[in-house]
C-alpha cells in the first residue's frame, strides 16, 4: 500500500527478477511494465523485460528494450552485446527489412540527468557494466548457460575465436558436463593453432561421451597439428568406426545389409 512510486517500482522491478528466475517470463514482463509505468526508463526493469522477451522468442521486442537501455547508457556491454545477437537473428528471421517491423524505439528524455530515472536503489549497483553480472539481473544458471553458449557460437561465425574461448569457458564455469562447449572450444582452439589446448577439450569430451564424432575428428586435427601422426590416424580411424555404427544403427536392417555395411 505504500504512496512511494520509487518504492513500488523498485518492489516490481526485484519481484520481476525473481520471476526470470524461477523462469516465469510472464510475470517478468507484467511486473516490468509496472515498474516502467512507474518509473519509465529505468535500467534494470528494462533489461529484466527485455531477457524475458528474448528468452521467450519475441526478438522484435527484446531488440527495443535492449536498444532503449543503450539510449539510457551506451556502456551496458550487455545490451551491447544481447543487440548484436538479436539483430543477426531478426535479420534470418525477417530479411533485409526487419527494422521495419519493430515497434518505435522510444525516443529517451536527454534532459533529464540519469539518475531521476533510475529509482535510488536500483542505481547502487554500478556492475551492469560487465556481463558477469547476468547474476545480478536474476538470470538462472541455465539462462546464462545458453546465452553465453548462444554468444560463443556467434563469435565462432564471426571467426572471434578468442572472444569465443572467452565465452565457453565462462559456460563451463556454470556447467561442466556438456560435450559440445569442450568440442566448441577444441575448434576454436584448433583455428588458433593451439593444439595441445584443443587436444585436451577433446579429450574431456571424450570422457563425457566416448564416441563422440566431433571430439574424435577435432583430437586427429589436434594430433595431426601436434605432428603426432600415428595418433591422428588412430582417431581418424575412430571417426570411421564410430560413423559405421552410428549409420548402422539408423538404418532399417534390410536397408544395411543391402548396402553392405
Ligand atoms: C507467473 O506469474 C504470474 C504473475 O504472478 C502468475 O499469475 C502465473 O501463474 C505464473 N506462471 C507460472 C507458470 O508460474
Ligand atoms: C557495441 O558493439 C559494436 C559492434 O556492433 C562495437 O563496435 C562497439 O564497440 C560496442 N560498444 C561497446 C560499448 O561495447
Amino acid at each position: 500500500g505504500s504512496e512511494s512510486a520509487d518504492d513500488l517500482s523498485i518492489l516490481y522491478s526485484n519481484r520481476a527478477a525473481c520471476y526470470l528466475k524461477e523462469g516465469n517470463c510472464s510475470g517478468c514482463i507484467q511486473d516490468c511494465n509496472r515498474a516502467l509505468e512507474l518509473h519509465p526508463f529505468s535500467m534494470k526493469p528494462l533489461l529484466r523485460r527485455a531477457m524475458a522477451y528474448e528468452t521467450l522468442e519475441q526478438y522484435g521486442k527484446a531488440y527495443v528494450d535492449y536498444k532503449t537501455v543503450l539510449l539510457i547508457d551506451c556502456g551496458v556491454q550487455l545490451a551491447n552485446d544481447s543487440i548484436n545477437r538479436i539483430t543477426r537473428i531478426l535479420m534470418e528471421l525477417d530479411g533485409p527489412n526487419w527494422q521495419e517491423k519493430l515497434s518505435p524505439i522510444p525516443a529517451v528524455p536527454t534532459s533529464a540527468p540519469l539518475g531521476a530515472w533510475c529509482p535510488a536503489a536500483e542505481t547502487a549497483s554500478n556492475q551492469e557494466r560487465d556481463s558477469s553480472s547476468h547474476h545480478q539481473l536474476g538470470l538462472t544458471d541455465e539462462n546464462m548457460f545458453k546465452i553465453l553458449k548462444e554468444e560463443g557460437n556467434q563469435c565462432v561465425k564471426n571467426t572471434n575465436y578468442e572472444g569465443a574461448i572467452s565465452k565457453y569457458s565462462e559456460c563451463l564455469k556454470i556447467n561442466n558436463k556438456e560435450c559440445a562447449i569442450y568440442t566448441n572450444r577444441a575448434l576454436c582452439y584448433l583455428k588458433l593453432c593451439q593444439f595441445e589446448e584443443a587436444k585436451q577439450d577433446c579429450d574431456q569430451a571424450l570422457r563425457i561421451d566416448d564416441g563422440n564424432m566431433k571430439a574424435l575428428y577435432r583430437r586427429a586435427l589436434a594430433y595431426k597439428g601436434l605432428k603426432n601422426y600415428q595418433k591422428s590416424l588412430k582417431s581418424l580411424s575412430s571417426v570411421c568406426k564410430v560413423a559405421r555404427e552410428e549409420l548402422f544403427a539408423s538404418l532399417p536392417l534390410k536397408e544395411s545389409i543391402q548396402k553392405n555395411i
